[in-house]
């Protein structure tokens, strides 16, 4: 069986869609609120379950109504819970989301997710030795996720860091990394540089790949698709494009089908490819999973042209 277990953080997204913002002391009305599931560890293990993974997530809930709806909402989306822990007297991760005309912004509170600790790495080092793939990304404590990817690469199992929110440690973590997955921006902060254009940037990615030959270097780079270095050169794979409603969790269903797809094998650029097609149709739905694709209409889309 290939399995993938994603380690990472899970949170109740608060969804105001709003004209604009507030000013500093001005009160304003807002148009709608919406309370989803999301944290990118529970969207990036739900992307990989629609589409078809056998998923495993690790991570914490507080013992509030919000950590309930969001186990409820999880074993619906077939995941494996078994590992989740349940933290007494503490709130479950909230992600405060407004949701502008074309952007949004996202104030994350941790809550639970910020208790998971590298005892708790221990006590589901099985479960992580058993499988694939490990997918893990930057919303919880960083010596967890360090903790999680040294035991993964000393087992042999692949790990995929998708450093997101960028955290300063991840150019430590890089050495245990099989597969990096930042976005432009996150990749300019890995950099710890500022490119002027596509080419700079391309640039850049062939020289870090030269400089980190054990890591697979992938760059999320929104309506132009994705690009990776293969053989010395940056190869882009194109989106689609689709009518855009709201982008909070494409990068998400990005990494989650990307993880199934290199647990069974997949030459990378078809992985690739896949992973950008489920992004594409992910951004069609308000909220970071209602949109996320099923195996079958990725498959459909790719079989288009
Ligand atoms: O990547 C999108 C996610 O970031 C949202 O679901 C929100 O919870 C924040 O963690
Ligand atoms: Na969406």
């Amino acid at each position: 069986m290939n399995r993938v277990v994603v380690l990472g953080s899970l949170n109740t997204d608060i969804v105001i869609t709003t004209n604009r913002l507030p000013e500093i002391g001005e009160t304003i009305i807002g148009e709608n609120i919406n309370y989803m599931i999301g944290g990118k560890g529970a969207n990036q293990a739900v992307a990989a379950s629609r589409f078809g993974g056998e998923v495993t997530m690790l991570g914490k809930l507080g013992d509030d109504t919000f950590g309930q709806k969001v186990l409820k909402h999880l074993a619906e989306e077939n995941l494996d819970l078994t590992y989740l822990d349940v933290e007494k007297n503490m709130f479950t991760g909230i992600a405060s989301i407004f949701k502008l005309p074309t952007d949004n912004c996202i104030t994350v509170v941790p809550g639970a997710n910020e208790l998971v600790s590298e005892d708790y790495i221990d006590s589901v080092a099985s479960i992580i030795e058993e499988s694939q793939v490990l997918l893990t990304q930057l919303e919880i404590p960083v010596k967890s996720v360090k903790k999680g990817l040294i035991l993964a690469k000393e087992k042999g199992v692949k790990t995929i860091l998708n450093p997101a929110p960028f955290v300063p440690e991840v150019v430590e973590l890089i050495q245990w990394v099989d597969y990096i997955t930042p976005n432009e921006t996150e990749f300019m902060s890995i950099c710890g540089q500022k490119f002027a254009d596509d080419s700079e940037l391309e640039q850049a990615m062939v020289s870090w790949s030269q400089a980190h030959k054990e890591t697979q270097l992938i760059v999320t780079r929104g309506e132009l698709g994705t690009s990776f270095v293969h053989s010395g050169e940056v190869v882009t794979v194109k989106s689609i494009s689709v009518e855009v409603v709201d982008t909070t969790g494409a990068g998400d269903t990005f990494n989650g089908i990307l993880a199934v797809e290199l647990s069974k094998g997949t030459r990378l650029d078809l992985a690739i490819k896949r992973a950008g097609i489920g992004a594409s149709l992910s951004v069609q739905k308000l909220g970071a999973q209602t949109g996320m694709p099923s195996e079958t209409e990725i498959n459909q889309r790719m079989n288009q042209k």
